[in-house]
């Protein structure tokens, strides 16, 4: 039996991970977010990674189902993808964000509204203590003629800017400002993940990225899954952000399938698009 080890480096984090046969036998993380908060952000890079990771779902869970929609909300990402075989079918991308990430959206209003960085946990917290109902912030993309599966956040986050710039002569609502964006931005995320899912015949959707880790957005997508009769499948907050077990999980699966490896002078492209676990396809 073949034990994976998984190394996933980015602007911010670097993960190590070992899986076998399904199992995660250990992972770590070194992080440099502490000096990140410093200057509110990740300074320049944006995360161009493309989070094939779903498959870490599969360490919990177990194996994904013949078919499944997955939404990746990162602070690099905003998805929708069509899921088969993740060692053999190739991933149809049904819609992705036009502008913002849903995670690059969280952080600017977080920064906006004075709320440290990393700004999703902290609207998050927030929020907590805010009517989700006090503000209607727009819900963007969701008219009858737009594309039903791709998002826009930008506008979104400007108009929590307008809100704050047009109310300037009192304090700012900041946890009622905090929970009606993010209510804004859970309703657009699971209204359009369950559409994906009753139009592709997905009786399972699977959440995932940093923004998976927001309650709202858990809470809402239980709801309405519940509703629609789709099973909901979220990895831990531990396993949705940056971290080594996703890559070993997909190694892992791809060594099972007896996929033939690459050799080691493969070349790393950051802004490879997505199209499948294999460079090549299957060989
Ligand atoms: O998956 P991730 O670690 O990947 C990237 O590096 O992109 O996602 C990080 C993003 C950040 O934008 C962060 O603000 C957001 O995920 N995030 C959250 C929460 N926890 C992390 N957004 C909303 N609510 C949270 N609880």
């Amino acid at each position: 039996m073949p034990i994976v080890l998984g190394i996933e480096t980015s602007c911010d984090e670097t993960g190590v991970g070992i899986v076998a046969d399904g199992v995660l036998l250990g992972d770590a993380l070194a992080t440099s977010m502490e000096e990140h908060a410093r200057f509110g952000g990740v300074v320049p890079e944006i995360a161009a990674r493309a989070h094939l990771h779903a498959a870490v779902d599969i360490l919990e869970h177990g194996p994904l189902p013949a078919r499944c929609v997955a939404l990746i909300v990162s602070g690099g990402h905003t998805s929708l993808l069509l899921l088969g075989d993740l060692a053999h079918d190739p991933v149809v991308h049904l819609g992705d964000t036009v502008d913002d990430a849903a995670g690059e959206a969280f952080d600017k209003v977080a920064r906006l509204l004075g709320l440290p960085y990393p700004g999703g946990p902290a609207i998050d917290w927030i929020a907590r203590d805010g009517d989700p109902a006090a503000i209607t912030f727009p819900r963007p993309m969701t008219g009858p003629h737009d594309p039903p599966y791709r998002f826009s956040f930008s506008g979104l986050k400007t108009a929590v800017a307008r809100w704050v710039e047009q109310h300037r002569d009192r304090p700012v609502p900041v946890a009622d400002i905090a929970a009606s964006f993010q209510e804004a931005v859970a309703d657009t995320l699971t209204r359009k993940a369950l559409a994906a899912c009753r139009d592709h015949h997905a009786d399972t959707l699977l959440l995932v990225g940093g923004v998976a880790a927001n309650s709202r957005v858990r809470a809402l997508a239980e709801q309405r899954c519940r509703t629609a009769g789709v099973r909901l499948r979220v990895p831990s907050p531990r396993l949705c952000t940056d971290n080594g077990a996703m890559i070993a999980t997909l190694g892992d699966l791809l060594a099972a399938a007896t996929i033939t490896p690459d050799p080691l002078d493969l070349s790393a492209d950051p802004s490879a698009v997505l199209h499948g676990a294999l460079l090549h396809g299957p060989r």
